[in-house]
């Protein structure tokens, strides 16, 4: 247990991040928590000064200093040329794991699901949040899925040994395989492949839409989930409002450097200034800051003085309903009964106890070694921006590069259409031909055959290599193919 004091960084926010804030640190204090605080500035008046990302030099050094962030609730500008500065903190520091404690506290905050007591584990810098993105055609826009081994590996191992360290049995892996096989195939597979090493463990697998169903009927059958960063994003906050309160949601975000925790809620502009936000989420967000800095015993202090407040009904607006609360109370009242609770223990809920803990949380092994797959180049995909019907663009192009190439089939938004399309399939602007060498490939081949299909007048605008690994395919077929 660490009797030193640490530095940490603390970000006040935007909206209601200040009034929470405050408060959080009051209590904090109040319980005995051995902090050095650096306050920095970050969010909206960052980005009216004109930075794009909402996050200045100052502000980074402190970080990369303390390692450890605690941060309220930031505006984000909508509109062109704006970063979200969450997505920015958390690529640049490499906080992979954002895990998302969501527990509901019966019968004391109105909940339908009683024994609700779920982690959820998500992928925090890859999948679509890679943020790439293109406008292709008149119609299209293509958004890309990026899923490698080595961040699944890391998000899955963090996933297992969280459950580990926290007694937890059993760990649910969420995917949508059966449609992006690869993808999410890879996730699953790295899943198995992990999972192995935690035999004492129990394993299962949802695919997303029924798992996402299942977690808002049956919450309680769930205790770990690890999943990708947009599903991870959607089923947290599933579970966060079926708890009772979307204002006690708590996000902590992991890397293996740096820490950064805060409420899941955002900014709130329709209540702030007005003394009434529930400082709870970034307050149990702070206890995980507490734990992850070794101070395990201010943690549980604090962690039963909040639920001795929510068992003796005093409850913020969020919270508060006619016949189970008690006293309706604002953000300082609460705060002023955690700091009067300090010392006691909940009744009916249970007693946290963090035991003794040692500061900068889970150790986890390096990403094991994969063996490099033979990589061989078979064909391309060439995509056009054109307009008109399967069957004329077929006779234009099965002919060219047949010195190299035969034209495999053409699809539309993914959809076989030649050759032997169906009439009824629509088609739009954005076409996609396949192009399966004849004998050894070069990278040579494809510039050539681009160039033939550019002095057709077509106008391509991507081409995607395919490649087989250890022989077996690394590209998925057309639907209908
Ligand atoms: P929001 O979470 O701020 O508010 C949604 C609803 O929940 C509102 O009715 C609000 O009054 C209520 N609420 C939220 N937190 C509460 C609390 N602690 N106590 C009582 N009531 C609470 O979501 P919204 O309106 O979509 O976003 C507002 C701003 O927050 C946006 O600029 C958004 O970008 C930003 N945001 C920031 C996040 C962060 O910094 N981590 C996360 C989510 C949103």
């Amino acid at each position: 247990m660490s009797k030193e004091n640490t530095p940490i960084t603390v970000a006040k926010g935007d909206g209601i991040g200040p009034e929470i804030m405050d408060a959080t640190l009051a209590i904090l204090k109040a319980a005995g928590a051995r902090l050095d605080i650096e306050e920095v500035e970050i969010g909206e008046k960052v980005y009216e000064r004109g930075v794009k990302n909402g996050i200045e030099k100052a502000a980074w050094d402190s970080i990369r200093k303390t390692r450890v962030f605690l941060k309220a609730p930031i505006f984000t500008p909508s509109g062109k040329g704006f970063k979200s500065l969450n997505v920015t903190v958390r690529k640049t520091l490499g906080l992979y794991a954002n895990v998302r404690p969501c527990t509901s506290f019966h019968p004391f905050i109105e909940t339908n699901h009683a024994n609700m007591d779920v982690v959820i584990v998500r992928e925090n810098e890859e999948d679509l949040y890679a943020g790439i993105e293109y406008r292709q055609t008149q119609t299209v826009c293509e958004a890309m899925k990026l899923i490698s081994r080595p961040g699944s590996e890391k998000i899955i191992r963090y996933a297992f040994e969280y459950a580990r360290a926290n007694n937890r049995k059993k760990v649910t892996c969420m995917i949508k395989d059966n449609i992006m096989k690869m993808a999410d195939g890879l996730f699953y597979q790295v899943f198995q492949e992990i999972g192995e090493e935690y035999p004492d463990i129990e394993q299962e697998r949802y695919i997303i839409d029924i798992g996402t169903a299942r977690i808002a009927a049956k919450p309680e059958e769930f205790d770990v989930i690890v999943t990708e960063n947009l599903y991870g994003d959607i089923i947290s906050d599933v579970a966060a409002e079926i708890t009772g309160s979307v204002g006690l949601g708590i996000s902590a975000n992991i890397g293996a450097e740096c820490a950064m925790f805060e409420a899941m809620h955002g900014t709130a502009p329709d209540i702030a200034g007005e003394g009434i936000a529930n400082p709870s989420g970034l307050l149990l967000g702070s206890i995980m800051m507490l734990v992850h800095i070794g101070q395990n015993d201010i943690a549980s202090k604090v962690h039963n003085a909040w639920l001795k407040t929510i068992e003796d009904g005093i409850h913020t607006g969020d919270i508060y309903r006619e016949g189970v609360s008690k006293k309706r109370v604002g953000t300082a009242e609460f705060c002023a009964a955690v700091i009067e609770r300090i010392g006691k223990k909940p009744e009916t809920l249970t007693v946290q106890d963090y035991g003794d803990g040692k500061a900068g949380g889970l150790t986890l092994p390096p990403v094991r070694d994969f063996k490099a797959q033979k990589k061989e180049l078979v064909g391309c995909d060439i995509y056009l921006d054109w307009t008109g019907n399967p069957e004329k663009l077929g006779d234009m192009t099965k002919k060219i590069g047949s010195n190299n190439f035969n034209l495999e089939m053409i699809s539309n938004r993914g959809m076989k259409v030649w050759p032997d399309g169906a009439e009824e399939t629509f088609c739009g602007d954005h076409w996609r031909l396949r192009y399966m060498a004849k004998t050894k490939m070069l990278h040579s081949h494809i510039l050539d055959l681009v160039d033939q299909l550019i002095a057709q007048d077509l106008d391509v605008i991507k081409i995607e290599n395919l490649y087989t690994f250890d022989g077996e395919n690394g590209f998925t077929q057309a639907q209908g193919q």
